[in-house]
């Protein structure tokens, strides 16, 4: 992945909370974020002694080079945020200037945490669809803004390798959004769910409180067989 190509734009730990209804038997257990990017879910369940390992490719690059990029890219989404502000709901933030305010104190938030994350490897470079970790090495593995959303640029094949990936190394998956950049429902979400339902894993939809794109109310929980 080159830099060019990285467009860092990071949640909180309370976005995270409402995505994936965390509760508190959750926060006990092993996580992996997958794709959390520059959120500040990792440094905010550390500090309150959780334990989890993020995955991204960008963590290949630096401090410096992801803090750089933030504010190259910074303007150019908050552009398109503002032209499509009909697609999302303005309750949670009230206004682009809220969200953006937000956003950059999450992302500063995962900056301040970066160094140290990464020596007690909590921030690992790695990529969908291939993971280097153990079977059932996690409790629970979270992919939030990634798979489904990208579906332009992430096959069927490429949705359900990684799935089965994430199976391989958690208990339990949970993924949201399930709609794609259009604020559709993913075209890929049912076929996954055929494949997972044909392999008699456990698979199904999970309405949860968070929404701010529109329509996305829900999240894909896949249970690993025993
Ligand atoms: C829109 S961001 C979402 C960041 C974070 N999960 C959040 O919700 O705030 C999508 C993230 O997916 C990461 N990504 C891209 N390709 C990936 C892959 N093959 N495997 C895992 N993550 C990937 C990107 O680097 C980026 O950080």
């Amino acid at each position: 992945m080159k830099l060019e190509h990285v467009v860092p734009w990071g949640r909180t730990l309370e976005e995270y909370q409402r995505m994936f209804n965390l509760g508190e038997e959750d926060k006990h257990k092993k996580i992996l974020g997958c794709g959390d990017g520059p959120a500040s879910f990792n440094a905010e369940l550390t500090q309150m002694g959780g334990r989890i390992v993020s995955i991204d490719p960008i963590y290949q690059f630096s401090k410096q080079q992801i803090s750089d990029r933030i504010e190259q890219v910074r303007p150019i989404i908050m552009e398109q945020i503002i032209q499509n502000k009909g697609a999302y709901l303005w309750n949670q933030f009230e206004s682009p200037l809220h969200l953006e305010q937000t956003r950059l104190s999450a992302m500063n938030h995962f900056l301040a945490d970066y160094d140290k994350g990464k020596v007690e490897q909590r921030y690992v470079h790695g990529s969908l669809p291939k993971l280097n970790f153990a079977d059932k090495e996690f409790d629970l593995a979270l992919c939030s803004h990634f798979l489904f959303l990208y579906e332009e640029h992430f096959s069927l094949q490429d949705h359900i390798q990684s799935i089965t990936e994430l199976v391989r190394v958690s208990k339990e998956v949970r993924i949201y959004p399930l709609l794609s950049l259009e604020g559709t429902q993913s075209n890929y979400l049912t076929s996954v769910i055929e494949h997972f339902e044909r392999l008699g894993t456990k698979v199904g939809l999970e309405e949860v409180s968070y929404q701010f794109q529109k329509g996305a109310t829900k999240m894909l929980v896949i249970l690993a067989n025993e």
